[in-house]
């Protein structure tokens, strides 16, 4: 589009399709607000397809009947405001876990107090993975897990098989310019990377979906403890086995990546920003102190922390001096505050229009949670070995081309970080 100088370029692939890109938050909005009827609906692909098991979830369902069901259970009930607080205390534990996890690390290299070199793309994609798998299915892992609280082997491959289906959702597909072509070949083998992850992420949670409709059949289960439950019991609008098994293999698509990137890029440009990493610090001695951890409840008073997530969303075109991280931008009324969405796409967070995420209150929570409590908790450097911290972009994402890797050290006392 640099090279046409245009915001708007129109291309045709394949026989008979068109593919509009935009480059401007103004444009966006136009065909995401004004324009939604004509462009609500998702082009038919291969990838949505298949993860959608047939165009049965709220993301994927064409602007019919089904989308509207999907939408209404989605937003009124599963990712409501009271669900969000009854699911709380499961949170609260990851919240835990995650100091301790980090701790234990360090502790293990014997680093203490050198500070230990932590993957932060790892500790932040279990730390939502868990969260979301406790308020799903009840449980923070499909296996046994490691004693020191971090992930088993099928914690891995399924966080693994989650990040290989966002890699391949809406890269270019032979058979979805050339529809004719479906189900006879896959040239690229997109089909079949894409079938393969999925099925991962089946094997896990299909059969805890069958094992629990069975117990509320046979009366095994009688009170709703995680979503799942409140799937299964929808009374308006009953969901099929199959509609659920398919919406829970979106939501977590949806949700685990986007709030552990984010916490990534913040963590990385505070590094390299050893001043804004200080003074996120300082607000969150002032509001929370050292004596407590942080808790979802101090989420509000939490602006700094907040704006800086909100500058790691940054869109180069609409801001000046936009690659300057200056989290300050956000904080323009005093006592006003910092909200992660923007309705008029001037950064890519939450979207806008019918698609707009319905995510946005957990995504807030779990992104400003993961960021407070690891800043609070540890210490963060450039590891020894390394001049700088390289933060580039990822040639076909928006996600960093390497896993972010820094030092941690403690720094509150011992007992702080939890033990169980
Ligand atoms: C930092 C965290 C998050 C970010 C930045 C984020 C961002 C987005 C964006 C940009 C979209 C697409 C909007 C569009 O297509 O126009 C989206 C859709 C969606 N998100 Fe999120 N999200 C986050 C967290 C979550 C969480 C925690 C959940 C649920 C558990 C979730 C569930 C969804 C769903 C179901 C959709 C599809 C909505 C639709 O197409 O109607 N998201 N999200």
């Amino acid at each position: 589009m640099d090279q046409f100088n245009t915001r708007i370029l129109c291309i045709r692939l394949g026989s008979s399709t068109h593919v509009i890109a935009v480059s401007s938050p103004d444009l966006a909005c136009e065909f995401l607000k004004k324009q939604d009827e004509i462009f609500i609906s998702r082009p038919d692909v291969l990838s949505d397809y298949l993860i959608s098991d047939g165009y049965l979830t709220v993301a994927m369902a064409p602007f019919q009947e089904h989308w509207k069901k999907m939408k209404r259970i989605i937003t009124r009930d599963i990712l409501s405001s009271q669900i969000h607080k009854w699911l709380q205390p499961k949170r609260d534990i990851e919240a835990d876990q995650l100091l301790r996890r980090i701790y234990k690390q360090i502790e293990k290299k014997d680093a203490i107090v050198d500070g230990g070199l932590i993957s932060v793309r790892t500790v932040s994609q279990h730390f939502v993975a868990n969260a979301m798998r406790n308020m799903i299915f009840g449980k923070r892992f499909f296996g046994q897990g490691m004693e020191d609280g971090g992930p088993g082997e099928e914690e891995t491959e399924y966080v693994a098989a989650i990040s290989t289906i966002l890699k391949h959702l809406y890269t270019f597909c032979i058979t979805d310019y050339f529809p004719w072509l479906r189900g006879k070949t896959d040239f690229d083998g997109h089909e079949k990377i894409m079938r393969t992850a999925i099925e991962i992420l089946r094997k896990y949670q299909d059969p805890l979906v069958d094992d629990r409709i069975e117990m509320w059949n046979n009366g095994a289960r009688k009170e709703k403890y995680d979503l799942l439950d409140v799937l299964i019991n929808h009374e308006n609008h009953k969901l099929t086995p199959e509609e659920i098994k398919a919406q829970i293999v979106e939501l977590v698509i949806a949700a685990i990546d986007n709030p552990s990137h984010a916490v990534e890029w913040t963590i990385g440009e505070m590094i390299k920003e050893p001043m804004i990493l200080k003074r996120a610090v300082k607000e969150l001695d002032r509001v929370v102190g050292r004596q407590k951890l942080v808790e979802e409840q101090d989420i509000p008073q939490l602006n700094y922390i907040k704006a800086c997530i909100k500058e790691a969303f940054r869109k180069p075109n609409v801001w000046a001096d936009p690659l300057r991280f200056d989290p300050d931008r956000h904080i323009r009324d005093e006592g006003k505050q910092v909200v992660l969405s923007d309705n008029e796409l001037r950064m890519v967070s939450f979207g806008t229009g019918k698609h707009r995420c319905p995510g946005r209150m957990l995504g807030t929570t779990m992104t400003t949670m993961l960021l407070a409590r690891v800043v609070q908790g540890f210490e963060w450097e450039v590891p020894c070995n390394e001049g700088s911290i390289e933060l580039v972009e990822n040639y076909d994402d928006l996600c960093l081309s390497k896993p972010l890797l820094a030092i941690a050290k403690p720094r509150l006392p011992r007992y702080m970080y939890p033990e169980y």
